[in-house]
């Protein structure tokens, strides 16, 4: 798959067969991560890969469920409908329980792989400091990307679970079953899997014009199609 495609046809994945994935291709997609960068080559990034622990696996998931029923348990069905514009009607409200009562959310059982990232701030021979706060999750999440894409063009899914993680009990207690130390913290969850399905694409993003800006703040960046449209004239059709 060329790399543009894999960019735009990626999704988040949600539904797994639970069937195995060979351990050549698992290999191909960790070790896209070290090939990510990271200021001054520092790395300050590990991984920990989850495949035959599904104690572990059935945790994260139970984790992420209680999570999703504390975030989403208690809003209102008409507020939130708004983020699932993107499906049709009749599938609305079976996939808002789906998230209310969690059980969309359950799929790092059922993932052939669960991989923890972690980063430092201590990790580092370097002068500057490359605190936590601004550099964690962008180190962590430069690698979880490159393995997304390659599992995503070799025909896998990923899913990025933060639900698992996003509390601190739940991060302590982590660390605690893998033996996470205090000099490292957990990022993000990266399940990968076989899909049931393919998904369809969207939810779609933002035009261009709205997240970019040419030259100054609220400047809306205008594609070289309209560009052209302008120049020909064109613009109100
Ligand atoms: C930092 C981050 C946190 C996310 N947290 C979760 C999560 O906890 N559970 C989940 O199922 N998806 C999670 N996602 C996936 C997003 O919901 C998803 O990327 C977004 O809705 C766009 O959909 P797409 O990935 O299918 O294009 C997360 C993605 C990112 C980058």
């Amino acid at each position: 798959m060329e790399l543009l495609e894999a960019i735009k046809t990626r999704r988040s994945i949600r539904d797994f067969t639970g069937e195995k994935i060979p351990d050549e291709h698992i290999e191909l997609i960790l070790d896209a991560a070290r090939y990510a960068p990271s200021p001054e080559n520092l790395q300050m990034w590990r991984y920990i890969v989850i495949r035959e622990d599904q104690e572990m696996k059935d945790f994260i998931a139970e984790i992420s469920m209680e999570m999703a029923r504390e975030v989403f348990g208690g809003q209102p069905y008409e507020l939130t409908q708004g983020r699932l514009w993107y499906l049709p009607d009749h599938m609305r409200p079976r996939e808002f329980e789906d998230i209310r009562d969690g059980s969309l959310f359950s799929y790092p059982k059922y993932a052939d792989t669960v991989v923890i990232g972690c980063a430092s701030e201590c990790f580092t021979d370097a002068h500057l400091s490359y605190n936590m706060q601004l550099f964690g999750s962008v180190v962590v999440a430069m690698g979880m990307l490159q393995m997304w894409l390659v599992a995503h063009s070799l025909g896998y899914g990923c899913g990025w679970m933060a639900l698992a993680i996003s509390d601190p009990r739940h991060r302590e207690m982590i660390c605690e079953r893998l033996g996470i130390p205090r000099t490292w913290e957990p990022i993000g969850v990266l399940c990968i899997g076989v899909p049931k399905e393919k998904r369809m694409l969207g939810p779609s993003r933002f035009p261009m014009e709205g997240v970019f800006y040419s030259e100054r703040w609220g400047n809306p960046y205008k594609r070289l199609a309209f560009r052209k449209m302008k120049e020909e004239g064109k613009e109100n059709e």
